[in-house]
């Protein structure tokens, strides 16, 4: 049988989160295969979609998906953190299911995954050429800055070694395949390398591709500020890095007082732009987990803005 394009993280819980049974417009910033906007179409018949991919195969997928669904959905290829800067409408809710599709790591001409022979893309944008490839990057970055990815986004504490060694191999033949970097990660962290380090360099090197840190730092405040009172964003993420982010950006607007603790007096706004919907991140279930493994790793942080 033919594998689900990708099989979307707590469905349920999702639409439970944004009210989509009350109708009004949301904006899926990550449609992928647009299972989770088919659900929060079909919660109710007044609920329209504003569904953002900057994959074009993404987006001719769930757009197959979605045609039952006439003018309540729209589709839009963009990165999301551009498309919720041009957004003119208010939204009831927002979603982010950051990440990759299963699809995406499936398809071996993109580059996700480190099936040997596989080309070292890794772009979401599928073939643009405004963004250089995982090779682009291994071939050209400074040795510094590529320590610095492998640490920052990798946290791996022998980047420099893992640096040096790329660097010393691309003088003799350019990075290509995910071959040449296998041999280059097997080199610097030596025989006891385990898959789990291998899938953790690679993915360091799709957050930088993709520079994923730096668009989800834009987009979060700018789908705060599109909510409307009461709207809710909701994002699932699957590494430590972007959840950080997530929660700081949630914590930091449901406080009342943002000043420095060193002022006598508050300058600040003086008042939350909202609250916690979930104090903790809510994971997926054990029966989930089982069908979908990808579930494992996901947390589901939800904010809601003050009315
Ligand atoms: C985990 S999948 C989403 C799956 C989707 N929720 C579903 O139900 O099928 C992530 C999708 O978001 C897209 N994506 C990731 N980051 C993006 C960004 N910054 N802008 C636009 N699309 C992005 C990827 O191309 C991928 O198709």
């Amino acid at each position: 049988m033919a594998r689900a394009y990708h099989d979307p993280v707590m469905v349920r819980e999702v639409v439970a989160y944004l009210g989509a049974e009350s109708g009004g417009l949301y904006f899926d910033g990550t449609l992928g295969g647009g299972g989770h906007t088919e659900a929060i179409l079909e919660a109710s018949d007044d609920t329209r979609v504003i569904g953002v991919d900057q994959d074009p195969d993404a987006l001719a997928t769930a757009g197959a998906r979605l045609e039952r669904f006439g003018g309540r959905v729209r589709l839009v290829e963009s990165n999301f953190a551009d498309a919720a800067e041009r957004l003119e409408e208010s939204l009831a809710g927002a979603l982010l299911d950051l990440g990759i599709s299963s699809h995406q790591i499936d398809e071996e001409t993109r580059g996700f995954s480190f099936r040997p022979g596989t080309p070292l893309d890794m772009r979401m944008a599928a073939g643009s050429a405004a963004v250089p490839t995982a090779a682009d990057l291994l071939n050209e970055l400074e040795e510094r800055e590529l320590a610095d990815v492998f640490y920052r986004f990798g946290e791996e504490r022998r980047s420099r070694r893992l640096a040096g060694e790329v660097v010393k191999r691309r003088r003799t033949q350019p990075f290509r395949t995910s071959d040449d970097l296998l041999g280059a990660i097997d080199t610097a962290l030596g025989p006891r390398t385990t898959n789990q380090d291998r899938a953790r360099i690679f993915q360091a090197l799709r957050i930088a591709v993709n520079d994923e840190m730096g668009v989800l730092a834009r987009a979060l405040p700018a789908l705060r500020d599109r909510l409307e009172p009461n709207g809710v964003f909701v994002v699932l993420s699957y590494h430590s890095l972007e959840d950080r982010q997530v929660k700081d950006a949630f914590r930091e607007w449901s406080r009342d007082c943002v000043c420095p603790p060193e002022l006598p007096v508050c300058r600040c706004r003086g008042r939350a732009l909202g609250g916690l919907v979930t104090r903790k991140p809510v994971t997926a279930g054990a029966s989930e987990v089982e069908a979908n493994p990808r579930a494992r790793s996901a947390k589901l942080r939800a904010w809601r803005k003050a009315a």
